[in-house]
């Protein structure tokens, strides 16, 4: 870098629009982690250009400031407002894509985990109901969990949650009982079945600064009803997915972009194969995990927002 000289022996980088992207480089340099240098790297060069692209005034860089600021404080042990952001930007869908695209074999496609799941699910027997008290007709949920060569997965963990009929989380209810998640285990042959409500799409949190930013936009806000899986067996990635209601006006346009086409499924209506008969609707939905290829290989996009506090 062109080094001038200021004064009689001192003699500093020249600083200005042009270079202060390679300055500010260049002072990371010696970051001794090969992937933290990577990654301020390329972010200072991205924010860089992104200022220089949109010639930001510093009323509008004040104002993001002023937003970022708003959405930490909207954080809370229930809430994480920046993940909100992160999956309203496309930010989270786009590493969920990209954590697939790095699998060797194919599994199933993976989505968002969202803001509503706890690691506090209770277990259930296949064939039971994940809802306290439907309101509404149930349906029954099939199918199995297999290797990606289509072999059953025995004991294969599926946690999943939903909102009830209305569109609403347990978690969303003041004080109300854990309702609609459960966590079952697969038979022998990696099957599973329960019983649930069809889930109805609901607005996203809007009540702090990613709702604003929503509204400035002019979006709707919403996401399709979708039923959240989370799946698991020794050896194998964890799958985090979630189930796409086909009739859902916004099946194609997902406030958080998660709906991915193989993931849109229908209710059967009777179907000779529903494993609980008793029940009209059916939807059946086979899923896939692949070897695990390093440890810690999760695909989760989101956390219990509680457990982010706790670290
Ligand atoms: C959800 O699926 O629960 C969700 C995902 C991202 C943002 C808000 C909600
Ligand atoms: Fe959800």
């Amino acid at each position: 870098m062109e080094s001038i000289a200021v004064s009689g022996e001192i003699k500093m980088t020249a600083v200005d629009q042009g270079t202060i992207t390679d300055v500010a480089v260049e002072q990371m340099s010696a970051t001794p982690d090969p992937r933290l240098k990577q990654i301020m790297e390329a972010l200072v060069r991205h924010l860089h250009a992104f200022a220089r692209e949109v010639d930001l005034t510093p009323e509008e860089w004040l104002e993001g400031i002023t937003f970022l600021t708003a959405v930490g404080q909207t954080c809370t042990p229930t809430r994480q407002e920046f993940i909100l952001l992160s999956d309203t930007l496309g930010l989270s869908s786009l590493v969920t894509s990209l954590h697939d695209q790095r699998t060797q074999s194919s599994g199933t496609t993976s989505s968002l985990l969202g803001p509503f799941y706890r690691q506090d699910s209770p277990d259930k027997k296949l064939g039971e109901s994940i809802v306290n008290d439907p309101e509404v007709p149930e349906i029954a949920l099939y199918g199995r969990v297999t290797d990606t060569a289509g072999r059953g997965i025995a004991n294969a963990t599926v946690e999943i949650w939903q909102t009830d009929d209305k569109g609403v989380y347990d978690l969303q209810k003041d004080g109300a009982a854990i309702d609609a998640r459960a966590r079952f285990r697969t038979d022998s042959e990696g099957r599973y079945w329960l019983r649930t409500v069809t889930p109805l799409g609901y607005l996203i949190p809007m009540d702090g600064p990613v709702g604003d930013m929503i509204r400035a936009q002019k979006r709707h806000g919403y996401r399709p009803g979708h039923i959240h899986f989370l799946i698991s067996a020794p050896g194998y990635r964890e799958v985090v997915t979630a189930l796409y209601m086909g009739y859902d006006d916004h099946i194609d346009s997902d406030t958080v972009f998660g709906v991915r086409a193989p993931l849109v499924v229908r209710i059967d209506k009777n179907n000779p194969h529903n494993p609980v008969p008793e029940l009209d609707g059916s939807i059946h939905f086979d899923f896939q995990l692949s070897p695990v290829s390093s440890a810690g290989d999760s695909g989760r996009v989101g956390a219990d927002p509680s457990q982010i506090l706790k670290k």
